[in-house]
């Protein structure tokens, strides 16, 4: 209806837009940097260039095509390599995000993203911005200057999720080589391959020549039904959560270490079923009760965290992260934190999100 009464409207008062303006939706490019926008050396260099070079603008121009899907503007909001990404960029790129999806003339925001740290980002928006308006998270795993990049294709399918209507409301999406995956479960799985990412529970969908196909919706609660919002964050950092990768031969010291370093909680990204070492089980016990929240995750890619199963997570008060791999249950923990430090609380935030 509103693009109708616009019609009528630039009609009536004879203004020079072309009526497909307003036939289409609008989407805003928020760029971050990451290989989407590298540069190599030659055409050959697929996997060595250097990240976070192309500004937004170019990144729009070398896609001609995006026009015709949405009206589309860009915005620079960094331009850094992903891996370097630290509270206060993800804040940054949640509050322009945010400030973007509030805006009514706004239909849909892309975030062009380096691809390391891309799950995250996504994650934290999902948890964090309150809309029901598509937010489409992309990046690329060659630069635009490498043969066959798959930089362009993306940004164009990720500007016709934004733009499609049929998006609303189903989340924070990452859209790669096709693939239209959920937020909370999307993760990088190949480190050098264009079909680099996968979810365990599957894409929600596909993207095809700007078509969307649906296949499933989201379980868990993201954007409006979050508890958490982005508008009651101060600051520029996020309570301190750190990870601990597992394997044999642990040592108690890097728990102490990051404990020591102001961590309020500590993934442990355990072997198999998020097991723990049993001469680790008393620092995390002696953490826990100095009021660093232990959480077990687990290194292996699938599956979840079992509460109770080896561990007797009930007797030690810890926390299991459920199915979310060490790097997204450390930003729903840096989350909870700024809501308690009760573990029950915590728990019932990791079966929920
Ligand atoms: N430095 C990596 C990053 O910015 C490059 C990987 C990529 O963007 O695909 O995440």
């Amino acid at each position: 209806m509103m693009k109708k009464t616009l019609t009528v409207l630039s009609l009536s008062l004879g203004l020079l837009l072309p009526l497909s303006t307003f036939a289409k939706n609008n989407v805003v490019v928020v760029a971050t940097g990451g290989t989407i926008a590298g540069a190599g050396a030659s055409s050959t260099n697929s996997a060595t260039y250097t990240a976070a070079k192309v500004p937004v603008d170019d990144l729009l121009k070398a896609v001609p095509q995006i026009q015709n899907l949405a009206n589309v503007t860009g915005v620079q909001a960094l331009q850094v390599a992903s891996e370097s990404i630290t509270d206060k960029e993800l804040l940054t790129i949640a509050r322009k995000v945010n400030e973007l999806v509030k805006k009514p003339d706004v239909n849909g925001v892309v975030i062009t993203h380096g691809t390391d740290t891309l799950e995250e980002t996504a994650y934290f928006l999902s948890l964090t911005v309150h809309t029901d308006k598509p937010i489409v998270v992309v990046g690329s795993m060659r630069p635009p200057s490498a043969l066959s990049a798959d930089g362009p294709l993306n940004l164009y399918s990720a500007v016709a999720l934004a733009a499609a209507d049929n998006a609303k409301a189903k989340g924070v999406f990452v859209l790669m080589n096709d693939d239209i995956f959920a937020a909370r479960d999307v993760t990088k799985t190949i480190n050098i391959h264009t079909n680099g990412f996968a979810s365990q529970w599957g894409a929600l969908g596909t993207l095809v020549e700007g078509k969307t196909y649906w296949f499933r919706n989201v379980a868990k609660r993201f954007n409006n039904a979050s508890e958490f919002n982005i508008e009651n964050i101060q600051g520029d950092a996020l309570p301190l959560v750190q990870i601990v990768y597992g394997s044999g031969n642990m040592l108690p010291d890097a728990y102490k270490a990051y404990a020591k370093a102001g961590a309020k909680a500590i993934i442990h990204a355990g072997t198999g079923n998020g097991s723990v070492a049993k001469n680790i089980v008393p620092t995390l016990n002696e953490l826990q009760k100095q009021g660093v929240q232990i959480i077990r995750s687990s290194r292996v890619p699938q599956g979840f965290v079992l509460r109770n199963a080896e561990q007797p997570d009930d007797q030690y008060n810890w926390v299991v992260a459920h199915d979310l791999n060490p790097q997204k249950a450390k930003l729903l923990a840096a989350l909870a934190l700024t809501k308690t430090r009760d573990a029950k609380e915590i728990q019932r935030m990791f079966w929920e999100y």
